[in-house]
């Protein structure tokens, strides 16, 4: 563990870092900042699917209905309508050991297991020669409420709505989101992304892992934002088959199975 001097200090810088580009908002955030390739050590990971060991099967539907709304449940349903509670802070973060792009100890987090499924996934991924980093997980509920404002300030409320969660919101928040990126858009978090070798190989490969691409293209009314193909959402092995094979979003996803939420 830092000491806590050093935390504050990485904080604000991780804070000042995000504002200037950790932008989910267009292909304009070319701040650059040095990206910290780590060598990876060669790792017999196996692919989770071959494996199927996920530990959340999903049970029925009034387990279903009860798991949406638990904010500690993988399956929490976190949109404009459905948020986190302000002081909600998931137990179990614990940092990457991954390739990241951010100087941020905040950011460089995830829930415990979402965070193995990274790298299990980034692992694999860089067997086929496919190099993936991570450049933004966990963000507090207080981290949101900057960079939301700070979207406000340059973009106005109506644009920011499109591309960045209000606080709360964010699915950052659960430490089960996490928006990664590649060398070939410069790091950033860019929608050409979707159309890169790294890009195309999340979008088929990714639910092997237990991710879904959480606002996909085309889905913009229902999912709330704007595409963002760098933007995945642990969820487990099962559900994220199950809603790759459907080629619904979640929310679409959770209704075909009866449950009743809003949209
Ligand atoms: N860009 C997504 C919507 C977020 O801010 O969580
Ligand atoms: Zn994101």
């Amino acid at each position: 563990m830092k000491s806590s001097k050093f935390y504050v200090v990485t904080s604000l810088v991780g804070v000042v870092l995000l504002l200037q580009s950790c932008s989910e908002s267009n292909d304009t955030n070319s701040n650059a900042e040095s990206s910290t390739e780590m060598t990876e050590s060669d790792n017999e990971n196996q692919n989770s699917e071959e494996t199927g060991d996920s530990n959340h099967e999903e049970g029925s539907d009034d387990n279903l209905e009860n798991d949406i709304l638990d904010d500690s449940n993988i399956l929490k349903l976190v949109n404009k309508k459905y948020s986190l509670s302000e002081d909600y802070i998931p137990e179990d973060l614990v940092n990457l050991e991954v390739p990241t792009v951010l100087e941020n100890a905040e950011v460089n987090q995830l829930s415990k297991e979402a965070a193995d499924a990274l790298k299990e996934m980034i692992d694999y991924a860089k067997e086929e020669n496919i190099d993936i980093l991570a450049r933004s997980g966990y963000r507090s509920y207080k981290t949101q409420v900057q960079l939301f404002d700070n979207y406000v300030a340059n973009h106005g409320e109506e644009a920011a709505n499109q591309f960045s969660a209000r606080p709360g919101e964010s699915e950052h928040q659960t430490g089960l989101s996490i928006d990664v990126t590649s060398e070939s858009v410069s790091y950033q978090l860019s929608e050409s992304f979707g159309e890169t070798i790294e890009g195309v190989w999340i979008k088929e490969n990714a639910h092997k892992f237990g991710f879904i691409i959480r606002y996909p293209e085309g889905k913009e009314e229902i999912a709330g934002y704007q595409y963002e193909p760098w933007h995945l959402r642990y969820i487990g092995n099962d559900m994220a088959q199950n809603i790759y094979e459907s080629g619904l979003t979640y929310e679409e996803y959770l209704v075909e199975r009866g449950i009743d939420i809003e949209i």
